[in-house]
């Protein structure tokens, strides 16, 4: 198939990517490299630098190529900072996300498979969190994906469009050429291991007074590897079925913030120095994915669920990568 990875030079759309043109599709990259990076779009992808603001841009991608379906990985993303600056989060995640579904509607592309986020649930009423949740985010990043998601349904009834979205809860850890290189780095996994690596002094704990068994905040972590297989088979199912549908992805399995210093001091033998720190705006206390519809409708079955594991591969990927992509 031909396949618009819109954000492919991002975390985890380049993973996607890899996945893509490992199973032998055609992959054109959109991406601005605001925050993605070019040496992390596979070789095999063609790279299209430009942003998804500039609607001439996106007609001439669209022009040149007939695709098959669009990958939507490209969003400003982190809760914190959506608080704090939500005009880049509403430009980004909206304006631009809409001058890309109409581009494709312009040119007849019909399938669509959309990053969402477990954002959009904002403090669970009970965990582990389905489809079925209620929606209240509890930060501006959560909103506008949210927003996004209704977008998605109202093309779907009235143009035809069919998307998949595919709600992440926390993506962590690497393939094994391609991995998180964010300036600033804000995650929690790479900001620990930093801290292992001796690149930073020390983890910030964001609150230890939430309602968990220790205090700190509760997270699914997913292999970001796991995800991509997920982005696979929602093509597939897209393909095959052509039905708009939404699906939570996670282990089902929640780590508070001390446990992750634990297992990246296990994992890497070395000790992390901590200090407790106010709660970050906008941080709901726990986010537990239920992942069964993906498992019984996409087939999906992750298979790199255990934290030691995907932070194993994360600290891997920076012995490799001591400055990023620029080592
Ligand atoms: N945290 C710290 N110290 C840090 C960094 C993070 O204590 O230096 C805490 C956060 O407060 C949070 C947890 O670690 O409780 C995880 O934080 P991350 O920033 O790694 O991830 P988030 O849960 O905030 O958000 C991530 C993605 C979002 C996505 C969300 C879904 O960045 O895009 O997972 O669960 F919506």
């Amino acid at each position: 198939m031909k396949i618009l990875v819109a954000g492919g030079a991002g975390y985890i759309g380049s993973v996607c990517v890899e996945q893509l043109v490992e199973r032998g599709h055609d992959v054109v990259v959109v991406d601005n490299l605001s925050r993605g990076h070019r040496q992390a779009v596979h070789p095999d992808a063609w790279l299209e630098i430009g942003d998804l603001s500039d609607v001439a841009f996106l007609q001439r991608v669209f022009s040149a190529t007939k695709f098959d379906a669009v990958m939507h990985f490209c969003a400003a993303s982190l809760v914190g900072e959506s608080v704090s600056d939500p005009l880049p989060y509403y430009g980004n995640n909206l304006t631009n996300g809409f001058n890309l579904v109409r581009t494709m509607l312009d040119h007849g592309v019909k399938h669509f498979v959309f990053s969402s986020t477990a954002a959009l649930f904002g403090e669970p009423r009970s965990v582990p969190i389905d489809e079925s949740a209620i929606k209240d985010p509890t930060n501006p990043y959560g909103r506008t994906k949210l927003f996004f998601e209704g977008f998605l349904n109202d093309c779907d009834a009235a143009y035809g469009l069919k998307s998949i979205c595919l709600r992440y809860f926390n993506a962590a850890g690497a393939s094994e050429k391609f991995g998180e290189d964010h300036d600033p780095e804000t995650h929690l996994i790479p900001i620990i291991l930093q801290v292992a690596a001796g690149q930073r002094e020390k983890v910030m704990i964001f609150g230890d007074d939430y309602a968990t068994p220790d205090g700190t905040c509760v997270r699914d972590y997913i292999h970001v590897l796991d995800l991509a297989e997920a982005h696979i088979l929602a093509l597939d199912y897209l393909r095959g079925e052509n039905i708009s549908d939404q699906f939570n992805l996670g282990n089902g399995k929640g780590y508070s913030v001390l446990e992750v210093v634990a297992a990246v001091e296990s994992v890497t033998d070395r000790e992390i120095l901590i200090q407790m720190a106010p709660r970050r705006r906008g941080d709901p206390a726990v986010l537990v994915a239920a992942s069964e519809k993906a498992r019984e409708i996409l087939s999906w079955n992750p298979t790199r669920g255990s934290l030691k594991q995907i932070i194993t591969s994360a600290w891997q990927w920076m012995d490799n990568h001591r400055a990023g992509y620029q080592g």
